[in-house]
């Protein structure tokens, strides 16, 4: 794909704090429909990575186009307009509020960003509607009234990621779905990453390196800051410097 028009596209994107050179020229080019999962030991980056997608960090230097216009120090709701939603790694819900009432609050934001302009609020109804659509679609239409505390961390995740999707991305970025969970409650969310529109591009930092082969067409490799590998999983599986950070055992 022509890189003018990619989902996204990174150039030469560099990031220091302080001292500390937590990202080091690191290129990235994805594209339309692409699963591309970002794998690496801790402190490789990654995080950081997503960050500067999304907009809550400025990179130091480089380039960050979505969908071919420049964003690299556009704030996050121009991004978000663009057709860009995220997961955080570290729980992003509100724990005391329903599983309903959660997505409600993202469609409704979803709302606000793409008709403020024409009309005041869209109606209740329709907001509740839509979140209950979404529920009954991703399985956690019993869960409604469930208090989000009270959830399991499976249930949390994918209500996570439902929430991303009440915003009706193009573009996806999950950061570490499957971190902290059970192998059963891994196998659960994975199921669900699995079934994801192919219209949307996803892009998933993943700890599990089982969870990461299945999922994904692509995988990039970063470590202490920079791309130390890319292709695909077999590519990747069979690289010997990737194999020697993974502990000199083959993965
Ligand atoms: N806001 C920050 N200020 C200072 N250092 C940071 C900040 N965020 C991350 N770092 C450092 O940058 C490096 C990369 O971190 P991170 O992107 O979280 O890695 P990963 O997600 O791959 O584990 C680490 O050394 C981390 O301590
Ligand atoms: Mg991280």
């Amino acid at each position: 794909m022509d890189s003018n028009v990619a989902p996204l596209h990174v150039e030469n994107v560099s990031k220091n704090f302080g001292g500390l050179q937590a990202l080091l020229g690191v290129n990235l080019t994805l594209q339309e429909g692409e699963r591309r999962a970002i794998i690496g030991p801790n402190g490789a980056g990654k995080t950081t990575f997503f960050h500067l997608i999304s907009g809550v960090l400025t990179p130091s230097s480089g380039h960050i186009h979505l969908f071919g216009q420049e964003v690299t120090s556009k704030p996050p709701y121009r991004r978000a307009a663009l057709g860009l939603a995220r997961t955080f790694q570290i729980n992003n819900l509100f724990p005391n509020l329903s599983v309903l009432d959660n997505i409600v609050l993202s469609v409704q934001a979803l709302e606000k960003t793409k008709f403020s302009m024409f009309k005041p609020m869209t109606s209740y109804r329709h907001v509740y509607l839509r979140a209950e659509e979404l529920m009954e679609q991703w399985g956690l239409a019993d869960k409604g009234n469930t208090t989000v505390r009270n959830l399991s961390y499976g249930d949390q995740r994918e209500l996570e990621v439902v929430m991303a999707l009440a915003q009706e991305p193009k573009l996806l970025l999950l950061d570490e779905p499957t971190g902290g969970l059970s192998p059963a409650e891994t196998a659960t969310v994975t199921a669900m990453l699995s079934q994801l529109p192919r219209h949307i591009t996803v892009l998933l930092i993943e700890h599990d390196m089982d969870v990461a082969f299945t999922m994904a067409d692509r995988v990039t490799v970063f470590y202490m800051g920079e791309v130390l590998a890319e292709g695909t999983p077999q590519e990747v599986r069979e690289n010997p410097k990737v194999q020697e950070i993974y502990l000199g055992s083959p993965i």
